[in-house]
Parts: structure tokens; sequence; C-alpha cells
């Protein structure tokens, strides 16, 4: 039987956090780009958001009643322990996240961990397929949910299913290691839109259903066997660019941005990273670098200064353990030989903090450094040059983000080539404040236009022209 909404957003996580009060939990709405675009097309369409709320709890616990936040219905779907460890950590995050980076740190791949990935997607299938109207439209969002869209269709057929993948798509060869490459396909293929980031993602998985399926996609699209035709496009994610702008206009974040500086011990130039704490980031290599520019006496500490914050993520999983272990490691390396009493050459915080302090941050920050080894897009970048309403600021960006393909007047980079990362950094140090201003008002300009909002009209009026099922 068919429920009451006519818009369906399903996504591991709900957009909240989980505040605990002498009463017991409460959810306040987290801060983020994809809430901020979607919450108005929630709150016109009696929409409903499905996903889990972070919080684990025991099979036979009931599952948390639907609530409703900000003209949102939101729809918890429950997890288990074992099933966070083996569909979450396991199957989500150490097999397919790791492998969709380019394999920057090596896939491990269970059985168990795919048993339970199908289980838990079925679970939001489900879900879904309770309270999504008749014809309704359903969005699936990225990669720990890739087997929804074909579990949906066969339930409900009436509806129209997109699915958007927030990381990268990798190549055929790099794709072919996955144990159930098949079956994760077959998963995308439910939907009738798949949106990449990159026109690259929509080609390798195209040429997927040629070399794993035996379909033949042509153009934009590909046929299946019972006649109906998925189209797969690139529709680049992007930030809610006037929230940033507003905030970085506020005074009291422009008062906070000075505090920051003069608490640093008012430094010629501060260099900034902000990123979770993940591999994939480049967070290592680039402390390396800041490491090796003060050997050489490039730079100076403490008239250069460099923060670092790094999001705690994934905390149980090995690879994010070891990773945290020789990022302090490296820090305490820099400081040690580097530092000064009172006087930090690093500042390193692995700390979450508000949307507020982010954007005194950034204000902060005269070099920002986005360096990862492979990112789907990297939103910290965009967040960086909205921020920056002086039109002051340079941004060292990897081409390995799908940031790259937008942002051309950053001081684009090669993250695994560390010469080039430096002399990258070392122009961006050195600007001079008429190229800088340039830079940074082509950027701004683009990403006025090309924001969050844009990118989720793109995608659902993409999806509105698919065809339902004759
Ligand atoms: P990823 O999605 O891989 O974490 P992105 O750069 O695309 O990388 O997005 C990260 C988001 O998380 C950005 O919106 C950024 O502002 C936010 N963020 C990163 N670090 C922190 C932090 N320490 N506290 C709060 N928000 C953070
Ligand atoms: C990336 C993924 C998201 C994920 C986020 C945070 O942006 O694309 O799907 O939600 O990282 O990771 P977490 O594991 O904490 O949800």
């Amino acid at each position: 039987m068919a429920g009451s909404s006519s818009f369906v957003v399903v996504a591991n996580r709900l957009p909240v956090d989980q505040v605990n009060t002498p009463e017991g939990p409460t959810y306040r709405r987290s801060p983020g780009g994809l809430v901020t675009a979607l919450q108005p097309v929630l709150a016109q369409h009696k929409g409903t958001w499905i996903g889990w709320t972070g919080a684990t709890t025991k099979h036979e616990d009931r599952a948390p009643e639907a609530f409703e936040l900000d003209g949102m219905e939101l729809y918890p779907v429950p997890l288990s322990p074992s099933e966070m460890e083996r569909y979450y950590e396991g199957f989500s995050n150490s097999s397919l996240w790791p492998l969709y980076h380019d394999a920057v740190e090596q896939p491990v791949y269970k059985r168990r961990w795919w048993e339970e990935y199908r289980r838990v997607n079925q679970r939001f299938a489900d879900a879904t397929a309770k309270v999504a109207a008749q014809n309704a439209t359903v969005w699936v969002q990225d990669y720990q949910l890739q087997l929804v869209p074909a579990m949906l269709r066969e339930q409900r057929p009436d509806l129209r299913i997109g699915f958007f993948l927030h990381i990268p798509f990798p190549p055929v060869e790099l794709f072919n290691q996955l144990p159930r490459r098949a079956e994760v396909l077959k998963g995308l293929l439910g939907a009738d839109l798949v949106g990449f980031q990159r026109p690259l993602g929509a080609h390798n998985f195209l040429q997927l259903t040629r070399h794993v399926l035996g379909l033949r996609p042509r153009g934009d699209s590909v046929e299946l066997p019972d006649g109906r035709t998925v189209v797969a496009g690139a529709f680049p994610i992007s930030i809610d660019f006037a929230e940033m702008q507003n905030l970085a206009q506020n005074p009291e974040v422009i008062q906070r941005s000075e505090e920051i500086r003069s608490e640093l011990g008012n430094p010629r130039s501060v260099i900034l990273g902000v990123d979770r704490l993940d591999y994939t980031k480049g967070i290592e290599r680039r402390l390396k670098i800041f490491r090796e520019l003060l050997t050489e006496k490039r730079l100076t500490a403490p008239e250069v200064v460099m923060v670092q914050v790094a999001t705690p993520s994934r905390e149980r999983i090995e690879q994010y353990q070891s990773l945290r272990v020789k990022v302090e490691r490296e820090v305490g390396r820099i400081n040690g030989e580097y530092g000064r009493v009172g006087q930090a050459a690093v500042h390193y915080l692995h700390q979450s903090y508000s949307r507020t302090e982010l954007a005194a941050l950034y204000r902060a920050a005269d070099v920002m450094m986005v360096t990862p080894l492979r990112d789907g897009m990297n939103l910290v970048a965009k967040e960086y040059v909205a921020a920056r309403v002086d039109n002051a600021g340079a941004l060292v960006l990897s081409e390995f983000a799908g940031a790259a393909a937008e942002l051309r007047q950053a001081f684009l980079c090669n993250p695994h080539d560390l010469d080039g990362v430096k002399e990258s950094l070392m122009r961006a140090v050195t600007i001079d404040p008429t190229d800088a201003a340039r830079r940074m008002r082509t950027m701004r300009r683009h990403l006025r236009t090309h924001d969050v909002q844009a990118w989720a009209e793109s995608f659902l009026t993409a999806l509105d022209r698919t065809g339902r099922t004759a």
C-alpha cells in the first residue's frame, strides 16, 4: 500500500544531530548543503527523509518513531551494532569507500559484510516503499545505498527513482575487483536517472553496464532487457553559497577571524586545512610538504603557521585509526623541530566546529590547502571561496578533487607530486593581492550561480524528464 509523501529522500544519514537531554535524546537539524538544498523541496511536497540517526539500537528495541522537523518528515531506519559494523564500517567504508577512491588504501572484502549490506539496503527500500505516495519521486543518495533503486522498483514500479553518487565512480579495471559487481550495477539500474559528480563517472558506469552485464549503452543512456531506459549524467554538487557568504559578512565572524589571527600570534601567513580525518584527503602529505618547506627555510615559523582541522570520522575502522596516529606523529615532529614555547608551527584540531567558527577560520586563512588524493567534489574548497567576500586569500587545490573542474583559478596541483605542491603553495603564499582578487572574483562568480539549490534543481528537472515506465 502506498504512503502519502510525494517526494522522498533516502540517505544513509538523517540530516540531524542527536542531542542528549535529561528527558532523553532529541534531534536538531544538522548543518549541511544537502539538507539546505532539499528542505524547501521537502517542505513544499509533504516530503519525507529516510535515514539512520547515527546511533545504534539493539534488535529488540523498537525503531524510533518518525518525527517532524522544519517542515520535513524524518523517518529513522534503525541499525544494530553488528549491522553498523558490517554494513556501515564494513562494506560501505572498508570495501566501497577505498575502492571508489582509486584504491588509495587497500579495499577489504568480506562475504558477511555483503550480506548485511544487502539486508540493510532492503530495509531502506521497504521503508521507502511504505512512505512514498503513488507516483512519488524518490531520490536515493550515495554509495551506502546502491541496491535501493532496484529493490524499490521491484515493490513500487509506479515510482520515479533518482540516484546520486556523491563520491567518484571508478574506472572499469578498478570496479571489476568488487566481488558483487553485477549486483551493485543492477541495483543502480533500478533508477531512472543515475547522477555522478563528473562526466567520467557517468561514462565509467555506462561502460560497466557493457562489460559486466553485456548491455549496449548509447550516448548518455542504456536500455535494459525489460525495455526501460536508464539515463546517466553529471551533476556536480555545490554549497549554499548565500549562507556561507552571509556568515562571512557577519560582524561577529569578522571579529572572530581577527581574534583567531591574534591567537595565532599575528603571523604573516596562515595556511589552513579543513578535512574529515580520512586517508583520501592527503593530510599527511600536506604536513610533510610544510615540514620540508620549513627545513629548506623557504618558509619560517612562526611568521607562517599552519592550522589543520581534522574532523573525527569513522573512528572504529583500523585504517582511520592508523591515519590518526601518523598525522599526529607528523604534527608532533614539526612542532618539536620548528615550534617555540607558546608558538606552534602547526595547530592541529581534532574537533568538530560550528558553521560560524568555520567561516571565521576561512576568513582568517591566507592560503587554503585542499589536496585530496581523490575526492568526489570537496565542498570545503567551495566554502572557502564563498567565505572570501573580501576577494582575498588563495586556494591550493588538488586536480583529483571534483571541484578542480570548476575552480580553474585555484593553484591546481597533483598531490602525488610533492615538489609540484610545494611550488603551488609557495606561489599561493607569495601571491600579489591584485592577482589573488582577480582569481577569487572569477571563482566566486561561478559559485554564485552554481550553488546547491541549482544542483538540486538540475537533477530533479532531469529526473522529471526521464520517462515513467510506459
Ligand atoms: P567529505 O564529504 O568527504 O567530508 P567535503 O569537503 O565535501 O568532504 O564536505 C565536508 C563538509 O563537512 C563541509 O561542509 C565542511 O564545512 C564540513 N566540515 C568539515 N570539517 C568540519 C569540522 N571540523 N566541523 C564542522 N564541519 C566540518
Ligand atoms: C562523504 C560521503 C557521505 C558521508 C560523509 C560523512 O561525504 O559521501 O555519504 O555521509 O562523507 O561520512 P559518515 O561516514 O560520517 O557519514
